[in-house]
Formats: structure tokens, C-alpha cells, sequence
């Protein structure tokens, strides 16, 4: 069987988790990529005490594995858009496929990493950026391709969900919740990514993009985050007969598509309702299916894991084919995107 290489950049909670499960499922993951998949090199500033990586060459220079000439899949899991971006756009120079978890760099940088990865015959994966362990991005680019998508609406923040959950469930207060959330590693390095709404924000954009066939652009996306909810609101709207949920919501709309990211009464007998601590749903209504549900860890390290490993194998199988035949990044070819994009917000 072929081999292809892999260097891990970033050997967090995420990073740790890649590493332990390609090990540790290897007989299945190489017979479904049809070769050898072996992590040579890991990048990484320090050892992470939940994965032993002896018998791997680990460099503390993360640049080092991008040039490194015995690796073929370049894994972002270092987070932030600066060095990140430096990292992805050195992979790509130095002939490297990508596979990475990064909502923040692809709702920022997506276009351009796309045009440059398009430019040089290689694939920038990234189904592990939207709603943790679901396979979403999978699902909207190729499983729902035969549809026109009327609106998409998901909890994509594990974090914020975990919260409102506590909240609802047990009482217990904000700041209390969201410490144990970054204890459990659910939260993004600076948390108020999630509490404000910002993470949801980057997620969106990229299923919108995929949905509506749009450049991924931040652009006029009403964001609201939790942070100003008190627990007697959760306990008030449960008395009505609803949940507190923090949804985002992309819809398409006579004068536009609609992006809004905010909390939301959602009635209790929605299905979403019943959503709680770090799972993520997102709940997409096109005109050939209908409404469909996916559902699933949106957080943590093996549920993330198993996104990356997803692409990894992927972009194993692929590599080495006719570019014409690969699956474009954001489901449509560029030059069928919308020229103009009206982004409009309305409650
Ligand atoms: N901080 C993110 C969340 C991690 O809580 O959903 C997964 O993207």
C-alpha cells in the first residue's frame, strides 16, 4: 500500500486527540484511505501529557514540519489567524496538502487560502472548523448538493450551550460554568470568542458559503453573545414554554441572505430544544429533502478528532488524482459564486 505522510501542528487538546486516535484505530482509518497514514513529524511547543509521542520526531518550531520534505498533510491545529495563516500559507508553498480545525483562519483568510491551495493542484480541508465531531461541512457540500438550501439554523458554540445547559438545568452561574468548560477544553483560547458569539460567527460564514454558494465573508453578520442572560431568563422562558438557545441562523431571504448569530426562544417542543451541554445541531431546510437534523458532540478532543481524521482520509485518497475531480472546498467552483452579495439583517 501507498504512505502518506502526516505532521501535526499544535498537540493541544485537539492535537493530542488526532494523534491518539489515528494510533489507536490505524487498522481501520488506513483501510478506508487505501494506504498507510503515519504521523513523521509533530510541531509543538511543549509535550502534551495525554498523548506519548516517542518514536516521532517533534520539533518545537512548527515551520520546521511544513518544510520537512518526509511529509505530505500538513494539519493545522495550532488555532488564531496570524501565525496560523503563515503556517498554512508555508505548507502550501512548500507543496503540502492542509487539514485543519480553524473556523477563526477560515472565516478570515478562506478565499485567499483557497485561490493559492487551487493554484497549486492541493486540498485545504476543513470539516472539523463547524460543529466539532459532525460531519456538517460533508453533509452541505456533498450530501445535500442536489439542493436549493432555503435556511440553515445550528447551536455551533459546545461552549455556549454547555452553559445555557447548567444554567437551565442546575441553577448554576455563568462564570462558575464556563471555568469548568475551559477546564474540559471546550472553550477557545480567549474565551469571549464564545460567549459573545464570535466563534458561532466564524462557523456560520463558513456553512452559508457552502449553502448559498458566497465568498466566506464576516461581513455584515448581526453577532449577539449570552453574556448578558441572567439565570432567572432561562428559568422564565422555560416557564413559557421555551429554551434559551444560542443559535446561528443564515437564511435566504427576497433581498438578501440573512446572517444572525444571537440567543433565541426556541419552543420546547423543537427538537433543538433539546440540545444540551456541548452538543451542537444544526437543522438545514432545502427544497428537494426538506428539513434534516445533524446532530453530535460539537467540542473536545476525540469528538474533534474524528472530524480531522475524517479529512485526513479524505485528502490521503485523494491526493495523487486528476484535480478536475476533486470536490471544490466550498462545493461550487469559484466562478459560479454570486457576483454580488447583498447581506442584509432583519429580526
Ligand atoms: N470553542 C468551540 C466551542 C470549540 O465551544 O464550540 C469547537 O469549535
Amino acid at each position: 500500500m501507498r504512505s502518506v505522510n502526516i505532521g501535526i501542528c499544535g498537540l493541544g487538546t485537539v492535537g493530542a486527540g488526532v494523534f491518539n486516535v489515528l494510533g489507536r484505530n490505524s487498522d481501520k482509518i488506513n483501510a478506508r484511505a487505501n494506504c498507510n497514514i503515519t504521523v513523521t513529524q509533530v510541531g509543538a511547543r511543549r509535550d502534551n501529557a495525554n498523548c506519548d509521542t516517542s518514536g516521532v520526531e517533534v520539533s518545537r518550531d512548527i515551520f520546521d514540519v511544513t518544510r520537512h520534505s518526509d511529509v505530505d498533510i500538513i494539519v493545522e491545529l495550532i488555532g488564531g489567524t496570524t501565525v496560523a495563516l503563515d503556517l498554512v500559507m508555508s505548507a502550501l508553498e512548500n507543496g503540502k496538502h492542509v487539514v485543519t480545525a480553524n473556523k477563526a483562519l477560515m472565516a478570515a483568510h478562506g478565499t485567499e487560502i483557497f485561490a493559492v491551495a487551487q493554484s497549486r493542484n492541493l486540498i485545504v480541508a476543513f470539516e472539523a472548523a463547524v460543529a466539532g465531531g459532525i460531519p456538517i461541512i460533508k453533509a452541505l457540500r456533498e450530501g445535500l448538493s442536489a439542493n436549493r438550501i432555503n435556511w440553515l439554523a445550528g447551536i455551533i458554540n459546545g461552549t455556549t450551550n454547555f452553559i445555557l445547559s447548567e444554567m437551565d438545568s442546575k441553577g448554576r452561574d455563568f462564570v462558575d460554568v464556563l471555568e469548568e468548560a475551559q477546564q474540559k477544553g471546550y472553550a477557545e483560547a480567549d474565551p469571549t470568542f464564545d460567549v459573545e458569539g464570535i466563534d458561532a460567527a466564524h462557523k456560520l460564514v463558513i456553512m452559508a458559503s457552502l449553502a448559498f454558494g458566497l465568498p466566506i465573508s464576516l461581513e455584515g453578520i448581526f453577532t449577539d453573545g449570552i453574556t448578558r442572560l441572567e439565570p432567572q431568563d432561562v428559568s422564565y422562558a422555560r416557564q413559557l414554554g421555551y429554551a434559551i438557545k444560542h443559535l446561528g441562523i443564515a437564511r435566504q431571504t427576497a433581498g438578501g441572505i440573512e446572517l444572525r448569530v444571537h440567543p433565541t426562544l426556541v419552543p420546547e417542543t423543537c427538537l433543538m430544544a433539546g440540545v444540551n451541554g456541548v452538543s451542537n445541531a444544526v437543522m438545514v431546510n432545502a427544497d428537494a429533502v426538506g428539513t434534516t437534523l445533524f446532530y453530535g458532540p460539537g467540542a473536545g478532543s476525540e469528538p474533534t478528532a474524528s472530524s480531522v481524521i475524517a479529512d485526513i482520509v479524505d485528502v490521503a485518497r485523494t491526493m495523487g488524482s486528476s484535480p478536475e475531480s476533486w470536490v471544490p472546498a466550498l462545493g461550487c467552483v469559484p466562478s459560479a459564486f454570486r457576483a454580488k452579495i447583498s447581506w442584509i439583517f432583519r429580526i
